[in-house]
């Protein structure tokens, strides 16, 4: 009977390959095409490959050179001193290490390269697996200096942060990496060096319009005799965190606004009902004594402090809740009331007003006098935007549930800009000489209320904003 046996690709090669493994550096085999044969234990702990993933590939995935093995290891049998040769482990990171290549002829000829530094000790080999897994979590920054201030490691994540390539800003200076940033505003600073340390310093860094909010700890690294030999930069992106910060801190502000509001209201309110009180008597005397003037000037102050009422009254609304009369409200009828006084105010600005949904509006739940005043004041902030020409236009959708009435009131002013839209609706917000920036909070203050909800879409040129209510 005849026995097949298998015959092993390395057949008489198996001795070699037991000496490999029991050497204390990094071994690679490969053969005359450029695919790696063969590799010793060292090689792949150091690399973070596995057997089965470098077997058959190109020795550059290992060994980053562009010529030939053959050309390489001329160059190697010429050169006198210890050669350095650059390595690549499986996160793409270098290193470079003194190495050795050896032909063997027979039975097929291969290279045997030896990296000499690259040895099994566990303890580099555990401190550089801790460095690999520190450097490709992706939810770390991480910045190596050498004394020099150039960068030798750095993390995917800090790459992606400081939108750069990890292969192009290794060894690059940070006076290169950051060019055109003054020194202040660098993630990474040359101070460093001197042993400015940070903890838990909260910075932000914007890169590709995209804002960063950042946790940096950094220290300097020191060698057995406490001399520094390096540094590094750790960072958190915490962008989220941040802006939910951001949001608590504005809702603080606003309660705080309201209650000095609310008390401050009352206090206004009552003095000025008994002033207004004996200007009506005045005005009454001075009709009846035919003294003009003196009437006059009463018209004008109790004018004044009607007007001090009204934001006084505006003030309580937007500090307590107010109780709403909900009653069924004709839409129609809301705006068959407001139109003249937006007509008369488009007119007065040379501004077109217009209303295509005459009678057509359903009815609503809520409070006919506040829902005039959302909808005047939102007419008011389009034509004050227009200046002295444009088009205002008023119509409604049905949104795509199909249970709210969407009131739209569109202008052709100049937009709101992408960094105060947020601000918009704050009481006291406002870019005008004039305003109170009261206008869109009370709005805001009355459409959710009664349950609705106000929105604002502004690109670049136009603002529509967006009423949505129950209808019925
Ligand atoms: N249609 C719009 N186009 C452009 N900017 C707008 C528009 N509506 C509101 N704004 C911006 O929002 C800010 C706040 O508006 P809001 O109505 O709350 O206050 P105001 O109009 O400034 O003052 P007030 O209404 O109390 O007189 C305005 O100052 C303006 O910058
Ligand atoms: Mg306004």
């Amino acid at each position: 009977m005849e026995m097949i046996t298998s015959v092993h690709p390395w057949g008489s090669f198996s001795r070699l390959n037991q000496y490999m493994q029991q050497l204390p550096h990094a071994v690679l085999v490969v053969d005359q095409a450029g695919r790696i044969v063969e590799v010793n234990e060292v090689l792949l702990r150091v690399t973070g490959y596995s057997r089965d993933e470098c077997i058959g590939c190109s020795f550059d995935h290992i060994l980053p050179w562009t010529g030939t093995m053959e050309e390489l290891h001329h160059k190697l049998l010429k050169s006198e001193a210890d050669t350095e040769l650059e390595w690549l482990d499986r996160y793409g990171r270098a290193g470079k290490t003194t190495a050795m290549i050896l032909s063997l002829e027979a039975p097929s000829p291969v290279y045997l390269i030896h990296f000499f530094q690259l040895t099994k000790d566990l303890n580099t080999s555990l401190n550089h697996r801790m460095v690999t897994q520190l450097t490709s979590e992706i939810n770390l920054g991480v910045v190596v200096l050498n004394t020099e201030a150039r960068i030798v490691e750095i993390s995917q994540m800090a790459c992606r942060i400081l939108g750069v390539e990890r292969m192009q800003i290794l060894q690059q200076h940070i006076d290169q990496a950051f060019m055109g940033i003054p020194e202040e505003h660098r993630l990474i600073q040359r101070e460093l060096l001197e042993g400015v340390k940070m903890q838990n310093k909260a910075t932000s860094w914007t890169n590709d319009n995209q804002r960063y909010e950042l946790l940096v700890d950094s220290n300097t690294l020191h060698d057995e005799s406490g001399k520094i030999v390096g540094a590094y930069v750790i960072f958190k992106d915490v962008t989220n965190l941040r802006s939910f910060e951001q949001k608590i801190e504005r809702s603080d502000r606003l309660a705080m606004i309201g209650q000095i509001a609310a008390g401050t209201a009352h206090e206004i309110r009552n003095p000025l009902t008994s002033i207004k009180g004996f200007l009506q008597m005045f005005l009454h005397s001075f009709t009846e004594s035919g003294m003009e003037r003196e009437k006059t000037y009463t018209e004008i102050m109790l004018t004044e402090i009607n007007r001090i009422n009204a934001l006084v009254s505006e003030f309580l609304l937007l500090s307590k809740p107010r109780d709403v009369q909900y009653q069924l409200v004709d839409l129609n009828v809301v705006f068959d009331e407001i139109l003249p006084i937006v007509q008369s105010e488009g007119l007065l600005h040379g501004i077109d007003v217009d209303y295509p949904s005459a009678n057509q509006l359903p009815m609503v739940v809520g409070d006919t006098e506040l829902l005039k005043q959302v909808f005047l004041n939102i007419c008011k902030n389009g034509i004050e935007a227009m200046g002295n020409e444009g088009k205002l236009t008023i119509s409604h959708s049905i949104d795509k549930e199909g249970d709210r009435i969407s009131i739209d009131i569109r202008d052709t002013g100049p937009g709101i800009p992408g960094y105060i839209i947020d601000k918009i609706f704050d009481p006291f917000f406002t870019t005008k000489e004039e305003g109170t920036g009261l206008g869109l909070s009370v709005c805001q203050k009355i459409v959710h209320d009664i349950g609705g909800q106000i929105r604002v879409s502004s690109k670049g040129y136009g603002t529509t904003f967006h009423i949505l209510l129950s209808y019925l």
